[in-house]
């Protein structure tokens, strides 16, 4: 893998950027434990493995890794593979729920003792006539009253046959990755969207195919004894950090996704919030995380003062100038918090994209540079690399918003890999 490196944040050009093939794809087929629950924005195992083979070989001894923004545990689960210890955070309750379960070792003759259990108790399980109407409003709203009953009963189950812990995060991840194939939700729509057209799926039986795909992941995955801590919370709040030799993340994108509204009926089920606009709180990115900001320029660096005002030359009101500009404040703090992890020598790796608002170029590669010179990270070094197909979704609609729609603008077509020394 070659990296370009970046003297002065302002003195190269980011288009030039020679796209290096070597972070594009890996001849390795994934582990299927990547797969057991979807998560927008998921990056790549493969980069995760390429970021651990470039800190190697560029001298950094790796025997804790982290990941600040560790959504469905991508990471993680790379990292246990490598037998290195893990630390990782992120503020959607669903993904740290996931990258625990992958990161987990599990006894298979226990996870087959209680699905078992939880069949037994989902057959003999009769509710109350009233359940649907005494149903959170939102998840009547997802689910007809034969889906919801169904699901209800298969949630009590595991909650009365699973007296472990870990086995019931297992058992509820596996539930929170049925819940929009079971849902009136439009299938592989990434914005939240009712499909009038779409029927009822014998809910069990979905279950236990989830179930089955969980069980041939571990199968497939060694026992490891290394560490692995996945912590839920607001990173920029988080008082007691690890120290790490490599962190490996990927920010989320500005104005894009939001986590709390694809992931609302996980979190209404598993009862992380009864209302799922909470949160959207202290989530980067979030369009809905900047009613209470006002705008400091002069907090920002360079960069990012630079594109806010264009942007408000062109949108003075707009919400979305707001969000821009909170973004680049949160990741400024992001990437000083991030130099209280790294021990002396260590590495910082991010995967960002650059995208576009009204016609201004938001250059994140670039606020992120510049971070990164703020902070007095050293040997700093960019490389691009092209999203493959299937990944991630290129286009955006009118809105700004992501859309699989190829008649709409393709934004996020590559990506920018930026590390820095400690
Ligand atoms: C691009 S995704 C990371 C995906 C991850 N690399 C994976 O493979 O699953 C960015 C993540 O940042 C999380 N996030 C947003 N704001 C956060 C914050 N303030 N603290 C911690 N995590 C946050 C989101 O919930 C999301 O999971």
């Amino acid at each position: 893998m070659s990296m370009v490196t970046v003297n002065d944040y302002n003195s190269i050009n980011y288009a030039d950027i020679p796209l290096d093939v070597n972070w594009n794809d890996s001849n390795e087929n994934e582990l299927s434990m990547h797969t057991i629950h979807a998560y927008p924005a998921k990056f790549p195992a493969f980069m995760a493995t390429k970021a651990f083979e470039y800190a190697q070989n560029e001298g950094v001894v790796i025997s804790t890794v982290a990941d600040i923004f560790c959504g469905c545990g991508t990471v993680a689960l790379e990292s246990k593979l490598h037998n290195y210890d893990f630390w990782g955070c992120d503020i959607n309750p669903v993904a740290t729920l996931i990258a625990k379960v992958k990161s987990n070792n599990y006894c298979i003759e226990l996870v087959k003792k209680y699905f078992e259990g939880i069949r037994e108790f989902y057959s003999k399980c009769t509710l109350e006539e009233s359940a649907y109407k005494e149903a959170n409003s939102r998840l009547q709203y997802w689910y007809t009253e034969k889906s919801y009953c169904e699901l209800l009963k298969i949630y009590l189950a595991i909650n009365h046959v699973v007296d472990d812990e870990k086995y019931c995060e297992a058992f509820k991840c596996i539930f929170s990755a049925i819940l929009k194939a079971c849902s009136k939700w439009l299938t592989k729509s990434i914005k939240p969207q009712i499909d009038p057209k779409k029927n009822d799926i014998d809910v069990f039986r979905r279950f236990e195919s989830q179930y089955n795909k969980l069980l041939k992941s571990i199968e497939e995955m060694d026992v490891r004894n290394c560490s692995s801590v996945i912590q839920c919370g607001n990173f920029l709040s988080l008082k007691k950090l690890p120290k790490a030799d490599l962190i490996v993340t990927s920010p989320p994108y500005v104005t894009s996704y939001e986590y709390a509204d694809l992931h609302q009926l996980s979190s209404l089920w598993l009862q992380y919030t009864n209302d799922y606009r909470e949160l959207r709180k202290g989530s980067i990115g979030s369009v809905y995380n900047s009613n209470d900001f006002s705008i400091d320029l002069d907090g920002l660096n360079d960069t990012g003062r630079e594109i806010v005002q264009s942007l408000i030359e062109n949108d003075k009101s707009s919400a979305k100038v707001k969000s821009v500009a909170r973004y680049f404040s949160d990741m400024q703090k992001v990437v000083e918090k991030c130099t209280t992890i790294l021990n002396p020598g260590g590495m910082i790796f991010f995967v960002v994209g650059d995208t576009e608002y009204k016609s201004v170029k938001i250059q994140n590669s670039k606020h992120l540079i510049e971070s990164l010179e703020k902070n007095r990270y050293t040997d700093i070094k960019i490389s691009k690399r092209t999203i493959s197909k299937g990944i991630c979704v290129p286009y955006r609609d009118k809105k700004g918003k992501f859309s699989t729609d190829k008649l709409n603008r393709k934004v996020y077509h590559e990506e920018f890999i930026i590390s820095g020394r400690m």
